[in-house]
């Protein structure tokens, strides 16, 4: 990191003090996570977007949806401020608020829409957390899917599930953790008239994964696994749920970010992991215990984009302007939507 950047940034948030509130999550880049007043999960990170009432404002360094949650879940008087609004997420965009209704559509045709209860991945965009809200949904992270869908089977009373819009945290939870069959899932294409999916199979199933999937993560394989096993005797292979079924079977434990760094912290000197999620956790785990072995899942496989999107400049130009007392970046979410989003991510904060 530019030393001359990281003092800009340590005056300007010791200038803001308790004024400024920083959010990062754990796939944020080294010199960024080093400002964070707190780190988290997706879940962590909506629990505690709220925890600085008197902080006027808070800078979350993360991707989009994640600021347009915070800015749900926080009171007016606190802007949430996003360093670069490029930041946004491929996934998220996988499912818009026209598709979505359009699925609706084809499920209220189908005769199901009144027993389906939509469960929707916190990696989407405000107005498809609405929707859910609206169809007294959850959203849910990658800590907490198996408690979604065994809420959404189980008190919501619902025959079946539209999972938006990562179809492997879907398939993943449902099938690994619930013991869903495969054939109880069916994938709904939003390119393909009535999402490629018949009445009778919109009927029979029960789990509806919408077609979405993580750019990054979708990108480790079944060889990448059999790669590094061959490579490191003994590793364990810890692998996020966003990953292909044909990973998560083959990994030897599963979970999300938070989950990741805290088997690794756990385990003793001496032990191998083989980590696939986003590259900048999996180098800090690296550099953070120099007396495991910790290695990329696959070689080939690059950081996120987007979350790679906050990096020096970006903060340091956000913080500086809100000493000035400027507001750049702000990110907020239309009261009407934000009415049913908050409605939905109560109810994912409300999980047993
Ligand atoms: P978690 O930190 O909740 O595991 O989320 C992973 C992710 O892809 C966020 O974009
Ligand atoms: Fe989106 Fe994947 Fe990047 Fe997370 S890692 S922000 S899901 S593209």
């Amino acid at each position: 990191a530019d030393p001359a950047l990281t003092a800009r940034a340590a005056a300007a948030k010791r200038a803001l003090g308790d004024r400024a509130f920083i959010l990062g999550h754990h796939y944020q880049r080294d010199e960024v996570i080093a400002f964070a007043d707190v780190t988290g999960d997706s879940f962590k990170l909506a629990q505690q977007a709220a925890a600085r009432p008197q902080a006027e404002a808070i800078v979350f360094c993360g991707v989009h949806f994640m600021a347009e949650s915070a800015d749900i879940l926080t009171g007016a008087h606190q802007q949430v401020i996003l360093p670069d609004l490029a930041a946004g997420c491929s996934m998220a965009d996988m499912a818009t608020a026209e598709q979505v209704e359009q699925a609706w559509d084809d499920l209220l045709d189908a005769g199901v829409a009144a027993d389906t209860v939509p469960v929707s991945y916190m990696n989407s965009s405000a107005a498809i957390k609405a929707f859910t809200g609206r169809h007294d949904g959850t959203i849910c992270t990658s800590s907490n899917a198996r408690r979604a869908l065994e809420w959404a089977f189980g008190e919501r009373g619902g025959a079946r599930v539209l999972f938006l819009p990562d179809q492997h945290l879907g398939r993943n939870t449902a099938i690994g953790e619930l013991g869903t069959s495969e054939q109880d899932c069916v994938v709904y294409d939003p390119r393909k008239p009535s999402g490629g999916l018949t009445r009778r199979q919109l009927r029979a199933a029960k789990m509806i994964l919408w077609r979405g999937h993580c750019s990054v993560h979708g990108r480790f394989t079944r060889d990448s696994v059999d790669e590094v096993r061959r490579r490191i005797p003994g590793v364990t292979v810890l692998a996020h749920p966003e990953c292909r079924r044909e990973v998560v079977t083959a990994a030897d434990l599963v979970g999300s970010t938070e989950y990741i760094i805290s088997v690794v912290a756990a385990a003793p000197a001496g032990s191998a992991f083989a980590i696939g999620t986003e590259l900048n956790l999996v180098q800090r785990l690296a550099t953070r215990h120099p007396d495991k072995t910790i290695v990329f899942l696959d070689r080939t496989v690059c950081f996120c984009s987007t979350m790679n999107r906050i990096d020096m400049p970006h903060l340091v130009w956000a913080l500086e302007s809100l000493v000035r007392g400027e507001t750049v970046n702000r990110i907020t979410v239309d009261p009407d939507v934000a009415t049913y989003a908050r409605k939905a991510l109560d109810q994912m904060l409300a999980l047993p």
